[in-house]
């Protein structure tokens, strides 16, 4: 009986808000009512670096967002960006976005979303900032490596699986940085102006994948500028698209520093303000939180009258549901640095690693030959999980490439020395965060690039490991790259090496292309990315072929930078206008982005978008389309066990309007044992065939001839079946 009476006592008093069984419309119904006007102003903006107010008296927990989005970042003070000091704040670092991408496994991603969910968990943070889809229009973005390559079908692919696997954990994606933040060059001044077309083909597609598909609870306004107005409160981006044409429910955050108008802030579709300096406060230690937009300034427009408090509550609706999702949800406790974090970490690096060219079969290296192992390359002693701006991580541990060879070598009885070669970065420190290394070295460059040729010389096989870094103006946050050439003349070098060892293998350490002009002179080259805790054993465990490589290209490889259309016709970095200190950037390739352009004007890349060769042979057979559903078979034909990808693109025979040579619409990875066959099929959707009709702003399918085209790159396309949509 006594039993029977405190059960329905308790359930009688707790509030409908904090009954998980009830649906969260129905909890959000019932909270915002009970919130005072200072209560709901607080949860609409920022009260520290990293985080905005709850409502203790009600029992709502303070949110905690943090970057992403490739580990959860360490933690910084209060209200300053140095180091909060905490001792339980190292992470796994998982390989980038990029790499990600390489691998083209969306169930990779998913894992990769589950883990970061679970450190994030682990660590208390109810978002993660990240991850992020601005499509790779230049090979200079200093931030392409926290990105998904070139192609919106790619990046759609496989950004809904790490949202959907972060989300259930009840932790928060922030997909950024919405939108057409193409470049980190002046970010905050850049006024993008880009044709409708383009923008839904190109630059939204992963957006909106991640909204609709993926779920996602939150999205990032971008810096720069669309129509003459911030992306942190534009119009047309944040109240036409996401939330009236894609039914977004969730909540626009803005970038740290991203608004700056009041106005605009409340009407134009932002509703969480982070790490803004306003009111003539520049960037610094502290802030006054309660000068941000949405604080006093809004309160007060709200107590005169001026602005409607209906545009408030829809806001603190939307952040309420967001705190149901998360902060007011019964959430797995998470974990961190475990054994299946760095298994997730070994893997994505495993299948994301690109073996560009491999002649004669150099690689993998054999340890029966190749005794003598020479590595070359300050990216073969260098941490990279320190720098790059807000995704610079405090790992738990980082095993340099240098390390994870000679582990991996040595126990084979192979000698494994190392030459410098060049000096590049010797820095290391991000926000109190640093490496310990010390990378200095004073000698010359010529001694440096001499003792490398010397002992090349004596060498079975060379490994150059170089690359860019996270310094700035290398793939870092807020500037762009200044040249597409490699710098501290590692050209000079690696060709030095080259002709003194015919066996060299370049590793290339970075998120974006670079240009080789030494390409024909190098036997095998690999692209290796920013990989995270486990850098050197995994690309050990490719280079040794203990892993088969199967990464692919998630963007086009341009011989030249002239060969991107960026750079050859669309207006990078854009021109300053004359009476205010705006850059105009007009994105004239319309939506001739990546393989497209290239495509267009009939120019072969040094590299394909979808590229990557392996240690094994794959052969395609038997394709036919029976209705929509193509079919085909692919076989390892080679003597080791290995995966492929089969890249399916479609073109459009006869169009009224121009259209890409061709475009990838569907891909699938499958692994295969030696001999081994599987039969894949794709569906060709009604989308698949589709352009964006900016008369009508409808998605359109003409009737007629369509040529769907299979194969293994972009350039490797051997099988062509006619479609015809009736
Ligand atoms: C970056 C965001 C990041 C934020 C918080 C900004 O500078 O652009 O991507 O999430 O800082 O660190």
């Amino acid at each position: 009986m006594l039993a029977a009476t405190v059960v329905v006592a308790s359930a009688a008093t707790t509030p409908i808000y904090l009954d998980e069984s009830r649906p969260i419309e129905e909890r959000v119904d019932d909270l915002l009512p009970r919130l005072t006007l200072d209560e709901k102003l607080a949860i609409i903006h920022a009260q520290s670096k990293f985080s905005s107010a709850g409502v203790a008296r009600l029992g709502i927990p303070t949110f905690w967002t943090d970057d992403g989005p490739h580990g959860v970042r360490p933690d910084v003070l209060w209200d300053e960006w140095e180091q909060a000091g905490a001792t339980n704040d190292s992470c796994v670092a998982f390989p980038a976005l990029t790499c990600l991408a390489a691998t083209w496994h969306p169930e990779l991603a998913h894992r990769y979303g589950v883990a970061l969910g679970e450190e994030a968990r682990y660590r208390g943070k109810d978002m993660i900032l990240g991850p992020g889809v601005n499509i790779y229009r230049t090979p200079l973005n200093g931030r392409n490596f926290e990105y998904m390559g070139e192609d919106p079908c790619l990046a759609s692919l496989m950004v809904v699986p790490y949202v959907r696997g972060l989300q259930s954990l009840g932790v928060s994606a922030c997909i950024k940085h919405y939108a057409l933040n193409n470049n980190e060059h002046e970010r905050h001044t850049t006024n993008v102006v880009v044709d409708d077309r383009a923008l839904h083909e190109i630059y939204l597609p992963a957006f909106k994948a991640a909204v609709q598909q993926g779920g996602a609870w939150a999205i990032m306004g971008a810096y720069n500028l669309y129509n003459n107005e911030h992306l942190c409160h534009n119009r047309v981006m944040l109240n036409d698209i996401l939330k009236r044409d894609w039914q977004f429910d969730g909540v626009v955050v803005s970038d740290w520093g991203g608004a700056h108008d009041t106005w605009q802030a409340i009407n134009n579709g932002l509703d969480m303000e982070f790490g803004t300096w306003t009111d003539g406060l520049s960037e610094g230690a502290r802030n006054a939180y309660d000068n941000y937009h949405l604080a006093l300034p809004y309160k007060k427009l709200l107590l005169e009258g001026k602005v409607p408090m209906a545009t408030l509550d829809e806001k603190v609706r939307r952040v309420l549901r967001l705190m149901m999702r998360t902060t007011l949800a019964t959430r797995p406790r998470g974990s961190m640095c475990s054994q299946e974090h760095y298994q997730t970490a070994r893997d994505v690096a495993a299948e994301g690693i690109v073996l560009l060219k491999n002649d004669k079969n150099l690689l993998p290296i054999d340890p029966a030959r190749h005794r003598r192992v020479l590595v070359v390359g300050e990216n073969a002693i260098k941490m990279m999980t320190v720098g790059g701006g807000s995704s610079s991580l405090k790992a738990q541990h980082e095993i340099l490439p240098l390390d994870g060879l000679r582990q991996r070598l040595e126990a084979d009885g192979v000698t494994v020395d190392y030459a410098r070669g060049y000096v590049g970065d010797p820095t290391g420190e991000y926000n109190g965060v640093t490496t310990g290394q010390s990378l200095k070295d004073d000698r010359p460059a010529a001694v440096l690039l001499a003792e490398a040729v010397e002992k090349a010389r004596q060498a079975d096989v060379v490994i150059f490991i170089g690359g860019l870094n996270k310094a700035a103006f290398q793939d870092s946050e807020g500037d762009d790259h200044k040249s597409y050439g490699l710098p501290y003349n590692q050209d000079q070098l690696i060709e030095a090496l080259a002709r003194a060892n015919k066996n060299l293998v370049v590793v290339n350490i970075s998120g974006n292309a670079v240009a080789m002009p030494w390409r024909g002179q190098v036997p095998a080259i690999v692209q290796g990315w920013f990989l995270g805790s486990e850098a050197g054993t995994s690309l050990a465990r490719v280079l040794v072929g203990d892993d088969n490589p199967s990464g692919k290209l998630p963007f086009s490889w341009y011989e030249r930078l002239e060969d991107c259309g960026a750079h050859s016709v669309g207006d990078y970095p854009g021109t300053r206008r004359a009476d205010e200190n705006i850059w105009d950037e007009h994105y004239r390739e319309g939506i001739y982005v990546g393989y497209r352009w290239l495509d267009k004007n009939k120019l072969k890349p040094a590299f394909a978008f979808g590229h990557g060769l392996s240690y094994t042979t794959f052969a395609l057979s038997n394709a036919h389309l029976t209705g929509n559903t193509a079919t085909v078979t692919v076989t390892n034909t080679g003597r080791r066990a290995g995966s492929e990808v089969v890249q399916l693109y479609i073109t459009d025979v006869k169009s009224s309007v121009d259209r890409p040579a061709k475009e990838l619409k569907a891909f699938k990875k499958v692994h295969l044992q030696p001999g081994e066959s599987q039969v894949l099929t794709f569906d060709i959707t009604r989308d698949m065939l589709s352009y964006y009709d900016s008369n009508s702003g409808q998605w359109t399918a003409e009737p007629g001839d369509f040529i769907v085209r299979l194969g293994t790159a972009s350039d490797r396309l051997p099988i062509n079946l006619k479609f015809k949509l009736q």
